[in-house]
């Protein structure tokens, strides 16, 4: 069975391990503070975060007003418990003062959860955040309507202040007065001293004679992209502590170039100009180009689309390095920012004069307000009038800031959720919170069994740490209906398939191990009159577990080909995903050479069993259709860019959207076959 190994293979696309003889910044100040913890503790990343007891040295007496709170519920999509679980919330306007270096600029990390936290509505957290330099950094924000219009399950919002001669970093949170009485929070702080990669002017698109001043500015982060290569994690940075992410999600079109790595063992030779903490080796050797067919490149853009605010200015450092190529005009290219020339005929070798030689370009540009969404435009295309060896363009990084502007600004509004959304989950989400209440209870206990005595019951059940007792109300108990089983495959295309280590590691997953007996109770000992989907891998079943909780059962035949390994990582790769939009994974049973896999029952079938009336399923309202696509984009887009890792689908259709008892949409992630239903 060819087709399931192909299914299974994740693309791996491993990172490559940073030189040894790179540099790595040391920064002199420091600080990660895991708030409203009275505990030290390492995340996923194994940085160590300090606990922020009240009365502590930044805090002063003005702890003692605040609180000091747990989250209330666990996402699975969180990348790391620490600092996200707890928070101090606070009730009246509250500071913390850090002394820093006053030589260097700093990185200023908010990081923050979306969840109710000590009993209080995660609605009821609107806020400001600001500098005692005169900065606002957030108003009048909401985590909660930003996280669930952006469709992440957390944030993380990052400000490189410029020095402050005082030496002391005032950071002030201020609950927003409004009608309703409103608090805020803050689930992890970081402040550390960086290098000064913000000196030089940049240039303003359009008006190559203005530049735009950026060393005395606050910047915050919209977009630090490895472009052509996977996730690069905090830890793996040059010292600065950023996140790189993929930019795959953010390329436009179906014209998406090929990338290309030139492997760990490339010498990349930072010029003296260049610090070598600009952006780490990895960035550096992995590429993003059009492709070998100069007529196609001709007559397309490599284009890059980004959502920003209004009424700010951006900067746009683009990062280059050559990896092939060693002479002037053998690849040429014009960079377009929001479709004016940033700059024509750009050339690496002629910006760098050699191979394996970094360097980095930024533009300013503003983005006025005009009706629709802000999206900013980045494009590359092949500078044909100077007719270069290759008709190419080539990026290696990419990333994105907001400037301050003149009073010092740099909050937006937050962003609406479209008006169909908003009504559609209007109606679901008395559901979901009175269902997330029962989990919490569980998960308490749980999380405390397993820090203590983890050495559980073979590497599976060390996976998946944390049990997840999905207890439905009465409703599901319904009438007997059908779900074929179009469970389909994904592709993670930037983890490795056995991360297992680090997923331990960080209480990821939600998952429950099944004994065997509870499956054989649960599908009348696997009836055949229980079977809703046949595939090469075996049989699912449709069944009960915990007395009248309707699950899908996915057990593996026998003689399948599909291996412990590929069982194990489904069960990670799945357990980390939870959304509202996509088919959840419950948990698993590996027991007397059993291979199962439980799911969420979906009441309601495939997509394509209404479009196509089978199985006596009535057509559906245009209303519900709607619903149904919107949902389904945004199960997508959170595999897109929710989850740590970007996550491609890959195999999108009618039968892999399944329909729940509340017509909610959600899209299958499993990663198994199932054989190709009638088009
Ligand atoms: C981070 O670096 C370590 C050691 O250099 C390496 O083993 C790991 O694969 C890297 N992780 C990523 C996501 O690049
Ligand atoms: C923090 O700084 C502010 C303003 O400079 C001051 O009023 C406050 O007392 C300081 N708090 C602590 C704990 O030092
Ligand atoms: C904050 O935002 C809410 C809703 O977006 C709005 O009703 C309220 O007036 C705003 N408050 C302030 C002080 O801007
Ligand atoms: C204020 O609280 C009341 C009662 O808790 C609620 O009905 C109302 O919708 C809230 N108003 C706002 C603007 O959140
Ligand atoms: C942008 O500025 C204009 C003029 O000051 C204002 O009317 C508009 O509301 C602003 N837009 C946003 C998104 O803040
Ligand atoms: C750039 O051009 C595209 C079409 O090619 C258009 O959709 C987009 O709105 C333009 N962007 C800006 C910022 O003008
Ligand atoms: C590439 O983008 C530029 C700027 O938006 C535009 O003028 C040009 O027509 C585009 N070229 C192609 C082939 O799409
Ligand atoms: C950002 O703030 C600094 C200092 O407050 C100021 O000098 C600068 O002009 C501001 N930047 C912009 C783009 O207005």
């Amino acid at each position: 069975m060819p087709r399931r190994s192909l299914l299974l293979a994740f693309l791996v696309v491993a990172g490559a391990a940073i030189t040894a003889n790179a540099k790595v910044y040391a920064p002199v100040d420091s600080i990660l503070l895991n708030c409203g913890s009275t505990a030290d503790g390492l995340d996923g990343d194994g940085r160590k975060w300090q606990a922020d007891t009240n009365n502590n040295e930044w805090l002063g007496d003005a702890g003692k007003s605040s609180i000091m709170a747990a989250a209330d519920e666990l996402d699975s999509s969180l990348p790391s418990t620490i600092p996200y679980m707890t928070a101090r919330v606070f009730t009246v306007e509250t500071a913390y003062n850090f002394t820093v270096n006053p030589k260097d600029r700093h990185w200023l990390r908010l990081l923050f959860y979306p969840s109710s936290y000590n009993g209080i509505a995660p609605e009821d957290f609107r806020f400001s955040v600001s500098t005692s330099t005169g900065l606002t950094l957030l108003r009048n924000f909401s985590v909660w309507v930003t996280t669930k219009a952006l469709t992440q399950g957390y944030l993380v919002r990052e400000f490189s202040i410029p020095r402050t001669p005082t030496g002391v970093l005032t950071v002030t949170f201020t609950p927003t007065p409004m009608t309703n009485v409103t608090y805020a929070y803050i689930n992890g702080l970081e402040v550390s001293s960086m290098p000064d990669i913000f000196d030089d002017p940049a240039t303003m698109v359009g008006f190559a004679d203005q530049t735009v001043d950026i060393a005395g500015a606050t910047l915050q982060t919209m977009y630090r992209f490895n472009v052509g290569g996977g996730f690069i994690p905090p830890s793996n940075d040059s010292g600065l502590s950023r996140s790189w992410f993929d930019d795959t999600p953010y390329v436009f079109g179906v014209m998406q170039g090929v990338t290309y790595n030139a492997g760990a063992r490339f010498h990349v030779k930072y010029p003296s100009e260049i610090a070598e903490y600009v952006a780490p080796v990895e960035v550096y050797t992995g590429t993003r180009s059009m492709g070998s067919d100069a007529r196609v490149n001709q007559n397309y853009n490599l284009t890059w689309t980004m959502e920003v605010d209004a009424n700010f200015t951006y900067v746009v450092r683009f990062h280059f390095c050559e990896l092939l190529l060693n002479r002037p005009n053998q690849r040429a290219f014009d960079i377009y920012v929001n479709n004016k020339t940033a700059q024509s005929d750009a050339d690496v070798i002629e910006m760098t004069s050699e191979r394996g030689v970094p360097t980095y370009k930024d533009f300013a540009v503003h983005m006025p307000d005009e009706p629709g969404d802000e999206i900013m435009w980045i494009a590359l295309h092949p500078s044909v009038a100077l007719r270069p060896q290759f008709y190419d363009a080539i990026l290696s990084g990419l990333e994105v800031f907001k400037l301050n502007d003149t009073a010092g600004n740099l909050a937006a509004p937050n962003p609406l959720p479209s008006k169909m959304l908003a009504d559609a989950e209007l109606g679901a989400s008395d559901k979901d919170r009175s269902r997330k209440s029962k989990e919490q209870a569980n998960m308490a206990t749980v999380i405390g069994g397993t820090a203590g005595g983890a050495a559980a019951v073979g590497i599976v059940a060390a996976i998946c740490v944390v049990v997840y007792h999905n207890k439905k109300t009465k409703e599901l108990s319904g009438s007997e209906s059908h779900t074929s089983a179009g469970w389909l495959p994904l592709y993670n295309s930037h983890t490795s398939g056995k991360s297992s280590g680090h997923l331990a590691a960080n209480l990821g997953g939600m998952c429950r191990h099944f004994s065997l007996a509870e499956m054989k109770a649960g599908t009348k000992n696997f009836s055949e009159s229980l079977v809703i989907g046949v595939g090469g891998f075996g049989k699912v079943y449709s069944g009960v577990v915990d007395g009248d909780t309707k699950v899908a059962i996915k057990r593996s035949n026998p003689s399948s080909e599909q291996g412990v390994l590929e069982f194990q990582t489904e069960i990670e790769m799945l357990s980390k995903l939870r959304h509202r939009h996509l088919v959840s994974l419950i948990g698993f049973c590996e027991e007397d050479n059993e291979m199962i896999l439980v799911y969420d029952y979906m009441e309601h079938g495939t997509l394509r069993e209404h479009l196509y009336n089978k199985g006596g399923k009535p057509p559906l309202s245009w209303r519900h259709r709607l619903d149904i696509c919107i949902g389904a984009a945004r199960g997508l887009h959170y595999l897109h860019t929710g989850a740590k890792y970007t996550i491609i689908h890959r195999d999108v259709k009618t039968t892999n959207i399944l329909v729940d008892e509340n017509w909610v949409a959600k899209v299958s992630t499993s990663a198994s076959p199932s054989p190709a239903p009638p088009r």
